[in-house]
């Protein structure tokens, strides 16, 4: 029997719907909400607002693009956590209304794992490469960092995380510094192709283990510029591409480091990464790169299967649905979600 499914994410600032037909994308609907670009960063109260406005234009754009309609769900897949109480709450509410409406399954998806299986959204006339179990995946996101060994579609486990902020947060963090705006990811990997990496050298931190640690870089990033600043009001201007390639440089640096040991310690060569920071250029250099040193397998996702998205949601939910792993009508969204 063939299963389609409708996907739901909405736990940060992207209202997006997708549907998903036996693993093969049909289509995946973003709304982007630009109002919290003012504010540099994202407004809680102003999200939930806006994917209460998205949300069903979202959806109904999402069905027309697939050509299915409502009556051809068999399940609806949405975000339970981790991410912005009031964001879930209005992709919740919708998948909850909606399964009502049709009388078809409920499917509750983690946030994370679903990143980490965009690696099996298959689409038409592509190749589809897909890693083999067990693979890692660094999982790089404006709110977590972790190294997961991955063992089944749903049977995942955190080897190393981080501590303080996520690899994303610094970016974003260390692009506000500079005056540049949110999200910064994206904007300091554009500069950073411009400019010399080595121009300026940023301690790393040194964490036990697998884990990870980001606010201390952001720190010393701060007070490296403050002081700066103060010799040369024009500092930031002069050496702007310098410092993002730097920063970003310095950034993977870390991230590579724990997963080349992570690779090393658990044998594993299949080596995937996921979540919002696996779009920046530099560190999908420095994974191909290692790749040839190491013999990896590696496993880089689609430029729109980075950030957030529902096509996630809509192939977690597929996995999910065929081990009839239901929510109820009573589940409740969770802002902190492990696995
Ligand atoms: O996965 P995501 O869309 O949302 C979360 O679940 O957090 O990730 C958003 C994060 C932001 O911190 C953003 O700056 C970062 O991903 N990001 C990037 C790039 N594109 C997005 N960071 C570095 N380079 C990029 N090209
Ligand atoms: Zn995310």
């Amino acid at each position: 029997m063939s299963i389609t499914i409708l996907g739901i994410e909405s736990s940060c600032d992207d209202t997006s719907a997708a549907v998903i037909k036996d693993g093969f994308l049909l289509s995946n609907y973003i709304a982007n909400q630009d109002v919290h670009k003012a504010y540099g960063g994202v407004v809680p109260e102003l999200a939930s607002r806006a994917h209460q406005q998205n949300i069903i234009p979202v959806v109904d754009q999402a069905l027309k693009k697939a050509s299915v309609s409502k009556e051809e769900i068999n399940a609806v897949a949405f975000t339970r956590g981790p991410g912005l109480l009031g964001s879930l709450l209005v992709g919740t509410s919708f998948a909850k209304s909606f399964a009502l409406a049709m009388k078809i399954p409920l499917v509750e998806v983690n946030h994370l794992q679903a990143h980490i299986l965009v690696h099996f959204i298959k689409q038409l006339e592509k190749e589809n490469k897909q890693p083999n179990f067990p693979f890692l995946c660094l999982l790089v996101s404006g709110g977590h960092t972790q190294i997961v060994v991955v063992k089944d579609y749903l049977k995942m486990e955190i080897i190393g995380q981080t501590i303080d902020d996520a690899a994303g947060e610094a970016f974003d963090k260390c692009a506000k510094v500079i005056g540049l705006p949110y999200p910064g990811g994206p904007v300091i990997d554009k500069k950073a192709k411009l400019g010399n990496n080595k121009a300026f050298v940023f301690n790393k931190p040194k964490i036990k283990e697998l884990d990870y640690s980001f606010s201390g870089l952001k720190t010393s990033f701060l007070y490296f510029i403050r002081d700066e600043i103060k010799k040369d009001n024009d500092f930031v201007k002069k050496n702007m591409n310098d410092l993002c390639a730097s920063i970003q440089y310095t950034i993977i640096d870390i991230l590579m480091e724990k997963l080349v040991r992570a690779s090393k310690q658990t044998g594993i060569k299949q080596i995937a990464v996921a979540g919002g920071v696996s779009a920046n250029s530099g560190l999908r250099d420095a994974l191909t790169h290692q790749a040839k040193i190491n013999h990896w397998e590696t496993y880089i996702p689609e430029f729109n299967f980075t950030t957030d998205n529902a096509a996630m949601i809509g192939i977690t939910g597929y996995y999910k649905y065929q081990n009839k792993e239901f929510a109820t009508q009573d589940i409740a969204p969770i802002a902190r979600f492990a696995y």
